[in-house]
C-alpha cells in the first residue's frame, strides 16, 4: 500500500490530517513521526529508525505488536465474517467474548453492553445507570438522575463522559453543553484538595463525599471513577482503601458504582481488574483499550443481573434500551479480543507481571531526586511523573517552555516513544517487555527528563 516517499506523507497528514488533543499549528513547525510497522515492543517510523513503545500506543498494547496469536485470529475470523450487526443477529465471537468477560470480571457482573470505544462504554454505563432508575419501579427513584464524579476525572470525549469529567483544560470549554453533575474532590494527594499531609493523611476527602452522598443520594444515579488511578489527570494514584470506601458509600446510600476500568483494566495495575485489589465489584463495569491487546476499537460496559432485569419488560412497556452503534459486537474486533485474554491465560501474563512491577517502582525511585521533578506516581506498570519547576512551592514550569515536549523529543532521539498529559511524563510500557527493556524506559526518561530540565538552557 505504501509506495509513497516519506516527504510526501509527511506532506499529506499536514495537509489533510486534523491530529487529536494535538495543537496543530505546533505540529506544522515540526517533522512527523510517521509509524511504519509495530514488532514486539517497537515501533518503526518509515526510515526504519525503532523505537521502544513507552505507552503502549496510547494504553492499549497489551502483548507487543504483530503478536501472531493475536493476527492469526484475526486473519481466521476475516475469512469467515468480517462484520455483521448485534442488532437482531448474533455473531460467535462476540457470544464467545461475553461468556469470557463474564467469567473474568468480578462476579455477578453478568450482562456485557458492546461498543466500540472507552468513551462510549463510559457513555453508555451512565445511560444505563440513569434508565434503570427511571424502571426500578418506585416513583421516588425517578428522581436519582444524577451522578458524582470526581474533580480530576477523565472518562471520554463524548458529551455524556465529558459531563462527568473533570479536567477544566479539557472539559471547561464545553461547559454549556453538559448535563449537571456533582463533583468529589480528587484523591489527588500531592496537591491535596483539603490542603493535608500525605504521611499522616487518613483519606478525609472521602468525608466530602460521604456528605455530599448523605444530603442528595436521592437524586443520585450512580458514582462514576476511574478505580485505583486517575490516569489522564496524570496517574493520580489513591490511597489504599479508598476504592473500597466508595464502594461502601454506594451500597449505604442506594447509588449505583460505575467503575471505568478503560485505562487500568486487562492487567495495567498488576491484576487484571483495578477493582480486584480492594474486592471491589461494581454494578457497572467499563472496559475498553487493553480488551484487544491493542489490535482494533472495542469496548465492553458490563452491568449485574439486577441492573439487566430492570430493563424486561413487556413490548409495550418501553422498557427497552435503545443504544447501539453500528458496529457493535463486530466479529473481528471481538475475535481480537478473545485471542488477547486467551494469551493472558497462556502465557500467565499476570504472574509474571509482578517481577516487572517490583523493577519499575524500584527503577521509579531515583526519578524523585531529580532537581524538577515534584512527585512520582505510579501503580502496576504505569507511572506519571510530574515535573515542576519549583519543588517547594510545586509551581509549574510556564507553558511556553514546552518541557514535556522537549522530554518527548529528547527521549525519541534515544529511541523511546513518550506521551505526557500536561506537566506529567506518563510511563505506560507494554506489560509483555522484558526486564531489560523496561529498564530502558526507565534510563532514557530519567536521562531525557535530567538533559532538559537541568542540562538545557530554559528558554
Ligand atoms: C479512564 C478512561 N476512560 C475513558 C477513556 C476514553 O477512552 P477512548 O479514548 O477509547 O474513548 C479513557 C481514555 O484515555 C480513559 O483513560
Amino acid at each position: 500500500m505504501n509506495n509513497y516517499k516519506p516527504e510526501q506523507l509527511e506532506q499529506w497528514d499536514k495537509q489533510y490530517v486534523w491530529h487529536p488533543f494535538t495543537q496543530m499549528r505546533q505540529w506544522q513547525k515540526e517533522k512527523p513521526l510517521i509509524v511504519e510497522k509495530g514488532e514486539g515492543s517497537y515501533l518503526y517510523d518509515l526510515e526504519g529508525n525503532r523505537y521502544l513503545d513507552g505507552v503502549s500506543s496510547l494504553w492499549v498494547t497489551v502483548h507487543g505488536h504483530r503478536k501472531e496469536e493475536i493476527n492469526r485470529a484475526i486473519t481466521e475470523q476475516m475469512n469467515k465474517l468480517a462484520h455483521s450487526t448485534l442488532l437482531g443477529l448474533a455473531n460467535v465471537p462476540a457470544t464467545l467474548l461475553a461468556h469470557k468477560l463474564v467469567e473474568i470480571t468480578p462476579e455477578g457482573l453478568n450482562k456485557v453492553f458492546y461498543s466500540e470505544s472507552g468513551s462510549t462504554s463510559v457513555e453508555i454505563g451512565l445511560k444505563i445507570a440513569y434508565q434503570y432508575w427511571q424502571q426500578k419501579g418506585k416513583e421516588e427513584y425517578k428522581n436519582k438522575r444524577k451522578f458524582v464524579s470526581l474533580v480530576n476525572a477523565y472518562h471520554g470525549d463524548t458529551i455524556g463522559s465529558v459531563s462527568v469529567g473533570g479536567i477544566d483544560l479539557f472539559h471547561k470549554i464545553f461547559a454549556a453543553l453538559l448535563f449537571e453533575t456533582v463533583h468529589a474532590p480528587s484523591p489527588y494527594c500531592y496537591r491535596c484538595p483539603l490542603h493535608l499531609k500525605k504521611e499522616t493523611c487518613l483519606m478525609d476527602c472521602i468525608n466530602e463525599m460521604e456528605s455530599l452522598l448523605a444530603h442528595q443520594h436521592h437524586e443520585i444515579a450512580g458514582v462514576v471513577i476511574e478505580p485505583l488511578v486517575q490516569g489522564a489527570a496524570g496517574m493520580l494514584v489513591a490511597p489504599e482503601g479508598y476504592l473500597a470506601k466508595v464502594k461502601e458509600l454506594c451500597n449505604r446510600y442506594n447509588v449505583l458504582l460505575i467503575a471505568d476500568e478503560v485505562a487500568v483494566g486487562f492487567g495495567r495495575t498488576g491484576k487484571m481488574f483495578a477493582c480486584t485489589h480492594e474486592n471491589v465489584r461494581p454494578d457497572i463495569m467499563c472496559l475498553a483499550k487493553g480488551i484487544t491487546g491493542g489490535y482494533l476499537p472495542l469496548a465492553a460496559t458490563m452491568t449485574t443481573d439486577e441492573i439487566y432485569n430492570a430493563f424486561l419488560g413487556e413490548l409495550d412497556e418501553c422498557k427497552t434500551f435503545y443504544h447501539g452503534h453500528t458496529y457493535t459486537g463486530n466479529p473481528l474486533a471481538s475475535a481480537a479480543a478473545l485471542a488477547n485474554i486467551e494469551l493472558f491465560e497462556k502465557d500467565n501474563l499476570i504472574t509474571a507481571l509482578q517481577d516487572k512491577v517490583s523493577l519499575f517502582a524500584n527503577g521509579l525511585k531515583k526519578f524523585r531526586e531529580l532537581h524538577y521533578v515534584g512527585d512520582v506516581r505510579h501503580k502496576g506498570l504505569m507511572a506519571g511523573i510530574e515535573i515542576v519547576e519549583n519543588k517547594e512551592t510545586k509551581e509549574l514550569f510556564p507553558v511556553k517552555y514546552n518541557i514535556p515536549h522537549r522530554i518527548v523529543l529528547e527521549a525519541r532521539k534515544n529511541g523511546l516513544i513518550l506521551r505526557p498529559l500536561d506537566n506529567v511524563m506518563v510511563l505506560m510500557p507494554i506489560l509483555s517487555m522484558s526486564i531489560a527493556e523496561l529498564q530502558q524506559v526507565l534510563d532514557i526518561t530519567y536521562a531525557a527528563i535530567k538533559k532538559v530540565t537541568e542540562d538545557e538552557a530554559l528558554c
